[in-house]
């Protein structure tokens, strides 16, 4: 398949590396604000045609478009990719109110042979599955999900910069980078909550840096730790009586342990090497097959993840200047 992709930062560059790697895509088109930004990154990726007019980029030779571009420009470039018939993976979170989501719902039933796939990439990790099968097979008492990580721009924006992750115009924050993965995670293996409320730890411009959220399940609760501005080496758990599932972030998923009173198991499955390359893998296989139940199914799990999402923004009072009124 022919691969466009809008947005050249190292995200990218590493969506493109997990692609090729895949043999199921080759890099046809690079849209970026700047010419020489496009032509650095075809260059240090794969010969493409570089593009600045976003019109033009859609109407040229492709067949799926990836876009990672900042947060609050996913939803417009996904509905103008979707009307120019392209199959399109969008960076997660895909839409930031649940009005959005409605859009791109609407915007595939008027073109019902055109996929749209939120790269939640570890949903698509073997380790995701491992865990998932566990809790469908076990009573569960309670569970403990843990993403934080330091701001590689968290310094610029201490510095008095405005980057575009701790930007209210570009829907940034804790919750919308990283708590998404959270939400994903308790969203797949356990189901929607019955409630969802969020304590976020907020900077000066409104925009949460870290916060607490709890997941409200009829006889369990599972809470979810996010944050930009501090590092997490917490363990994430799952428990059931008296075992415990332990593992690394829901967003990495290197390791999986089971452990209970004889000892402890390592439930872990090999995966690729570039994180974003079963995401990859499994997008083009539904893309060449058809696969309209799996691609509908995805579609669904997002929808279910962006109504939890929503709860949780509106009971954190986090404002986007993109909101509507
Ligand atoms: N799946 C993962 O593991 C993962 C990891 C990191 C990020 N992400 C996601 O990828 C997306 C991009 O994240 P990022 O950190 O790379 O964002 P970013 O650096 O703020 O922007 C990404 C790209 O968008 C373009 N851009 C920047 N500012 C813009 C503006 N004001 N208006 C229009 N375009 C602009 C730039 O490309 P040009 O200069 O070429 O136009 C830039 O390279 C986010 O949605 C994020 O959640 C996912």
């Amino acid at each position: 398949m022919k691969l466009g992709v809008i947005g050249t930062n190292w995200i990218t560059a590493q969506f493109v590396a997990a692609a090729q790697a895949t043999g199921a895509y080759t890099l046809a088109a690079v849209y970026s604000r700047h010419l020489a930004t496009a032509t650095a990154f075809i260059e240090k990726t794969a010969p493409a045609a570089a593009f600045t007019d976003l019109a033009a980029f859609l109407a040229s030779d492709l067949d799926v478009v990836y876009i990672a571009s900042p947060n609050s420009l996913h939803p417009t470039q996904t509905l103008q990719a979707v009307a120019a018939g392209k199959h399109v993976i969008v960076e997660k979170p895909m839409v930031t109110t649940v009005g959005e989501l409605a859009a791109i719902q609407a915007a595939q039933a008027a073109h019902p042979g055109v996929f749209v796939f939120e790269a939640a990439r570890h949903v698509y990790d073997p380790n995701f599955t491992v865990i998932q099968d566990f809790v469908a097979s076990h009573p569960i008492s309670g569970a403990s999900l843990a993403y934080a990580k330091y701001s590689s721009r968290y310094d610029a924006y201490l510095a008095g910069e405005n980057p575009n992750i701790f930007s209210p115009a570009f829907a940034g924050g804790a919750l919308m980078d990283l708590g998404v993965y959270l939400v994903y995670a308790a969203v797949a293996w356990f189901g929607e909550p019955e409630a969802a409320q969020y304590l976020p730890r907020k900077l000066a411009n409104g925009i949460d840096g870290a916060g607490i959220a709890r997941l409200a399940y009829p006889d369990f609760d599972v809470t979810l730790v996010a944050g930009k501005t501090y590092n997490s080496t917490a363990p994430s758990e799952i428990y059931t009586g008296k075992q415990t599932l332990v593992f690394d972030s829901p967003g990495e998923l290197n390791r999986v342990v089971l452990q209970d009173g004889s000892g402890s198991h390592d439930l872990t499955m090999a995966k690729a090497k570039n994180p974003m390359q079963d995401e990859a893998r499994a997008f083009a296989e539904i893309i060449e097959q058809g696969d309209t139940a799996r691609a509908r199914a995805a579609m669904a799990l997002a929808a279910k993840v962006h109504h939890v999402m929503a709860q949780l923004r509106q009971s954190g009072d986090i404002h986007f200047t993109n909101d509507p009124e």
